[in-house]
């Protein structure tokens, strides 16, 4: 994510497009599985299409679409984190 911001400080917008998609590589083989239930599930799908999305804008070149395609991965970040860790304080 540091990655995809750099690039876009940079003005070098579809170099970004790697970034993104490594990123959903990653989320798709993830070892995050240990808390799989149904709404992980739900903020993982969220995750990678909100990585399509900023795949696809940084392949327009479209540096404010790009920018605000990326705010919206960096919410999933947070929303999968926040559950993830509501849980952990469940089970204790
Ligand atoms: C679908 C859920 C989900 C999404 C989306 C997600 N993560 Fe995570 N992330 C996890 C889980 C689960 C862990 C492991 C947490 C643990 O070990 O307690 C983790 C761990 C991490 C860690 C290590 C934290 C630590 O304490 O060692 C970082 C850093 C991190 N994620 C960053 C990100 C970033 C940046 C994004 C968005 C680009 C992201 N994550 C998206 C579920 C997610």
């Amino acid at each position: 994510m540091n990655q995809v911001f750099a690039k876009l400080v940079r003005g070098q917008v579809p170099k970004i497009q790697t970034e993104a998609e490594t990123l959903r590589m990653i989320s798709a083989v993830n070892s995050w599985h240990m808390a799989e239930d149904e709404e992980f599930i739900r903020y993982n799908k969220n995750f990678q299409e909100a990585l399509r999305t900023l795949e696809l804008r940084s392949k327009e070149g479209n540096p404010d679409a790009t920018y605000l395609a990326y705010i919206q991965v960096g919410m999933v970040c947070m929303q999968c984190h926040k559950h993830v860790r509501d849980q952990g304080a469940n089970s204790n």
